[in-house]
């Protein structure tokens, strides 16, 4: 039987069959860091790792001729923790989990949207404390959703899931940016520069993939093309915002507000940064439902199972 690594837990009918078909070991104790991962690497056939761990070329480097794992069956889309490149190198395969969490994750860039336009985080502090004392024509006023212009960064398939729900639920008018030129079969308008997008929006919510490529593209000059009115959403990746840079605008009233799901060193999130009331901070929750997690485990265990049969993984990046 090979052996397959699970790093974090997860739903108990994929580990099951996982175990049906693998010699399986369950690691209950967090993300592996760098030296951890290069000794899966080493120890299992398989892998089935998670965000967080740090399969980083380092880490091949030191499996070295010690490599034993032929397989990481991601569990998640993004996979910015993999080296793919030092991965193809060692002759390791991997595959990812699309489109089984693009409408949780769409769902928790409307939640934030939402919530940072409504202030319903400052509301909810209100409340809990004590502090409400009663209606107020005047109180906790936010900005009004419906008919306002969204801009999509990253009109992949979340970023389009969000796109839809904007337009087709609020209202909204949709503006995007994407690297390469893309035809949505909904009314959305793609601009030329991110620039551009970042001036005419008044929500803006990333939706790239993370990665190099990606990495500070929201930096200081793109965040000060907003409108001193403007939101900012990321459903994305930490790293492809300059946080220091988010956090000095929505401290100096640069930008109106921001809600955020992804932060730049998770699960640190900076002091600054929670001390702020114009922002919505999530615990990395995009794909957090039970179907979603389920989805994304069973995918991640499929891809597995067919590079242990000897066919091509269907998800492999
Ligand atoms: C979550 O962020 C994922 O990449 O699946």
């Amino acid at each position: 039987m090979k052996t397959l690594l699970i790093t974090r837990p997860i739903a108990d009918p994929v580990i099951a069959q996982a175990r049906t078909l693998f010699d399986v070991t369950v690691n209950e104790d967090g993300a592996l860091d760098v030296a951890q991962a290069a000794q899966a690497l080493a120890d299992y056939d398989a892998i089935l790792p998670t965000l967080g761990d740090q399969f980083t070329d380092q880490a091949f480097e030191s499996a070295a001729e010690k490599l034993r794992c032929g397989m990481l069956g991601n569990f998640g889309v993004g996979y910015n923790h993999i080296d793919t490149v030092a991965a193809k190198a060692a002759g390791v395969q991997v595959s990812n989990t699309p489109d089984v969490l693009t409408d949780a994750t769409a769902d928790i860039g409307m939640t934030l949207l939402l919530a940072t336009a409504r202030r319903a985080g400052e509301g909810e502090r209100m409340l809990r404390s004590g502090e409400w004392g009663g209606f107020g024509p005047k109180d906790l006023l936010g900005t009004h959703v419906t008919g306002k212009t969204v801009g999509i960064v990253g009109m992949g398939r979340i970023g389009q899931a969000v796109a839809r729900r904007c337009h087709f639920g609020f209202g909204m008018d949709v503006v995007f940016y994407n690297r390469s030129a893309k035809e949505v079969g909904f009314p959305a308008r793609q601009l030329a520069s991110l620039g551009t997008v970042m001036e005419q929006a008044d929500f803006v919510v990333v939706t790239t993939p993370g990665g190099a490529e990606t990495t500070k593209l929201i930096d200081a000059v793109a965040l000060e093309a907003m409108k001193p009115t403007g939101i900012f959403i990321n459903i994305s990746r930490g790293e492809v915002v300059d946080e220091t840079a988010l956090i000095t605008a929505l401290q100096t009233g640069q930008i109106a507000g921001a809600g955020l799901d992804v932060y730049e060193a998770e699960p640190h999130v900076p002091e600054a940064l929670r001390e702020l009331d114009n922002c919505v901070l999530l615990p990395h929750l995009g794909s957090a439902t039970v179907e979603t997690r389920q989805a994304m485990g069973q995918m991640a265990l499929d891809n597995i199972i067919a590079w242990s049969n000897g066919d091509a993984p269907p998800q492999a990046v």
